[in-house]
């Protein structure tokens, strides 16, 4: 049974960037729902991957140099380990992990056309369609088998999990491996991330959620590693349950142990999350209320997903935070999806004329932070919402 606990409000679509500022571009309804059977996290609205990813999906996973180092130490890890005749990626992106092999030995799956452009410019042999049923069938008529599939925050993206096990399983060999890549609950939960959640994440998965929803399919998980990208990522290796040519390690009980500890597997854990959120909303309120007050000025660092969340949930508009800076050509002088606030190019000292910077791209704080040195130098300060809102 699916018990809500957490309304994040009127959402609009996080990557829908506009040219120009509209109130009445598309929205939803942000709820949060836990299954006390399943256990898994989701939100209740779904909106169709079409309208979410197409032709104009502004997300680039080569924007951030670590991203790409942590694609690059991945591309050499699954070499050593794996060595693949074949590796399919589902959600190749611009083809950050692509551009690690060779060209004749791994193919992407990338719907939103302008990012499938990309790999295919480069002869990366690339569909660009949305991963079901259909196009599994397709790639096993053409190229029989995979021995690695991997798939980084994209299969949380889909609202139809079954169909997408059932078309993994289609394809994958019997002695392959599955990895997939997604944000943690446990670390959400833990930092208090309720930026986690908007359209495009309809689940946030735990190793206790995914492991019931994988047993449907006969396969399990057989090692588990956890990631700083997005904020605390787990990379689940995953094969079918009879293939013995690898063994289940311990980290798998580890993760699974660690989140029972943190109660993932009871609805009053998420009920407490829902407390904090409320908490964390007022107090990040308090807080710029306070600066514009003092007549100080605040930039948003970073335009992601997750700052849609965060300012459209506490209904912050420009007259509390005047802009947003980033690096990604399709963000730049745009608005912000719901605020009429505008994105512009980063350039070096963009963060002169301001006095504080909000880390929307908080996940990147380290990088950020050494790029930025000179703003704190000046004695310019950054704002996190997380795990509480604070000046750092
Ligand atoms: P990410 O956190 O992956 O986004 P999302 O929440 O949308 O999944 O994206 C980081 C965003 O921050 C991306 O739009 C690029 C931007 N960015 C900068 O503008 N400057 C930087 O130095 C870094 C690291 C990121």
């Amino acid at each position: 049974m699916n018990k809500f606990f957490l309304d994040l409000g009127v959402q609009p679509l996080a990557n829908n960037f506009l040219k120009k500022y509209s109130a009445k571009q598309p929205k939803y309804n942000l709820k949060l729902y836990f299954n006390t059977k399943s256990k898994m996290v989701s939100i209740s609205k779904r909106i169709p991957s079409s309208v979410m990813f197409n032709s104009k999906y502004p997300y680039r996973s080569s924007m951030s140099s670590t991203m790409r180092t942590s694609f690059k130490e991945l591309s050499s890890e699954i070499k050593k380990k794996f060595n693949p005749k074949l590796l399919l990626e589902i959600g190749s992106n611009d083809g950050a992990l692509l551009n690690n092999f060779d060209k004749d030995k791994a193919i992407g799956v990338e719907p939103c056309k302008n990012l499938a452009k990309i790999t295919k410019a480069k002869r990366y042999y690339t569909y660009d369609d949305y991963w079901d049923f259909k196009l599994s069938s397709e790639i096993k008529k053409k190229f029989k088998e995979v021995d690695l599939i991997y798939s980084a925050n994209t299969l949380t993206h889909i609202s139809n999990l079954n169909e997408v096990f059932k078309s993994l399983k289609l394809i994958l060999s019997d002695e392959g491996c599955l990895i997939i890549e997604d944000p943690s609950l446990l670390e959400c939960i833990k930092k208090n991330s309720y930026d986690q959640f908007y359209n495009e994440h309809i689940y946030v998965f735990s190793a206790i959620a995914l492991t019931n929803l994988l047993k449907k399919f006969n396969l399990e998980i057989f090692d588990i590693k956890n990631l700083p990208t997005h904020g605390g990522s787990l990379r689940y290796f995953i094969k079918k349950r009879s293939n013995k040519k690898y063994n289940v390690k311990f980290s798998v009980k580890k993760q699974i142990d660690k989140e029972i500890k943190n109660g993932l597997d009871k609805f009053i854990t998420y009920k407490d999350f829902a407390t904090k959120s409320t908490k964390s909303k007022k107090l990040f309120l308090e807080i710029l209320k306070k600066i514009k007050k003092d007549n100080k000025k605040i930039i948003g660092y970073g335009a992601t997903a997750k700052a849609v969340t965060v300012l459209n949930y506490c209904n912050i508009d420009h007259d509390l935070i005047k802009n947003f800076t980033d690096t990604t050509p399709e963000k730049i002088n745009t608005f912000l999806p719901g605020k009429n606030i505008k994105i512009l190019g980063y350039k070096k000292d963009i963060l002169k004329k301001y006095d504080y910077a909000f880390l929307g791209a908080w996940n990147f704080k380290k990088e950020i932070f050494a790029k930025e040195k000179n703003f704190l130098k000046k004695g310019g300060r950054f704002i996190t919402h997380l795990p509480l809102p604070k000046i750092i």
